[in-house]
């Protein structure tokens, strides 16, 4: 059961729980579609705790809030007194005592981690430096869709090994996803989570790889999947990061070594012309408005299961 529980990282749930939420965001999307009145968490509150700008994340679990017959609260930390020095744990325990659950986008992990502690309403990790749990459900949800399952697929990740990779890393090995991952050398993906989901690769019977070279990644790829060369608080690397990813690019000729039914995905927001293409993200094989979609309802899905 996951109510009353935090949802910090994919490694948080079973491969069983995952799914189980997969199914429910499937239930809720048809649910809206058919126009059925799904309100089950009339009466209640999240509040959204964001250090950082985000489009779909606010907006996705507002409307999810509003849909579901509840409330959202946003709260930009510089509205907060957390921006004036009060200690993470005040606030939690502060708005434990309001809130039916806390979303928060932050920019260190220990601190969603601290958040959650000393909370005693569930916490949501909206994104940190070091995973994006929330989009990695998202994902999963929209490659079932398209492919109509998860077992045995292979998703090769092309750029910067950041929090939505680890997230996927963590993901994929435990729904039996194999997951080949190229990125320049001293970009590869956080050593600790890499680990963790060789760990659960072994469990799963599946593989995963780190690779240097997209080309080899990408063969026999059922999705491929980047995500923006410079991440949110890495503003400063620019250019040295662009100099660092030439070669990394998700374009027309990259996608030929995959298979010929491969999607294309990305968490949003892109830029045309770094990490990809314009003529691919733009493109047939392109899922990224489903995949942004799909945030809205594995939220839902979520938001119904933790409260
Ligand atoms: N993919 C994602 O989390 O987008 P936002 O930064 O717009 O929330
Ligand atoms: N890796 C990106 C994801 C944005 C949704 C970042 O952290 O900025």
């Amino acid at each position: 059961m996951l109510k009353g529980r935090h949802l910090l990282s994919p490694q948080d749930l079973s491969p069983e729980e995952i799914i189980a939420l997969l199914d429910k965001a499937d239930e809720l999307k048809q649910k809206l579609r058919r126009g059925e009145p799904h309100e089950v968490l009339h009466g209640k509150t999240l509040g959204m705790i964001f250090a950082k700008p985000s489009t779909r994340t606010r907006v996705s679990f507002e409307a999810a809030m509003t849909q579901l017959g509840g409330h959202a609260i946003y709260l930009g930390t510089g509205d907060l007194q957390l921006g004036r020095g009060e200690t993470i744990a005040d606030t939690a325990r502060t708005l434990s005592r309001y809130v039916d659950a806390v979303m928060a986008r932050l920019f260190k992990h220990e601190d969603v981690v601290e958040l959650a502690r000393n909370s005693s309403v569930p916490v949501i990790n909206g994104l940190t430096e070091l995973l994006h749990p929330c989009q990695t459900l998202a994902d999963l949800q929209t490659i079932r869709e398209k492919k109509g399952g998860l077992e045995g697929l292979k998703l090769a990740w092309v750029g910067d090994g950041n929090n939505v990779c680890n997230s996927l890393l963590l993901a994929c090995t435990l729904v039996g996803m194999n997951i080949s991952v190229a990125c320049p050398k001293g970009y590869e993906p956080n050593a600790e989570i890499v680990e963790q989901a060789q760990k659960n690769a072994k469990r799963s019977g599946v593989k995963l790889e780190i690779l240097n070279d997209p080309k080899k990644a990408v063969k026999g790829a059922d999705v491929i999947y980047t995500d923006v060369f410079v991440s949110m608080g890495h503003e400063a690397e620019r250019e040295r990061r662009m100099k660092d990813f030439k070669g990394y690019q998700v374009n027309a000729g990259l996608l030929k070594h995959a298979k010929e039914d491969v999607i294309f995905m990305h968490c949003l927001p892109a830029h045309r012309g770094e990490e990809v293409t314009a003529e691919v993200i733009d493109g047939p094989h392109s899922v990224v408005f489903d995949q942004a979609e799909n945030r809205l309802h594995s939220q839902k899905a979520i938001l119904c299961v933790v409260m």
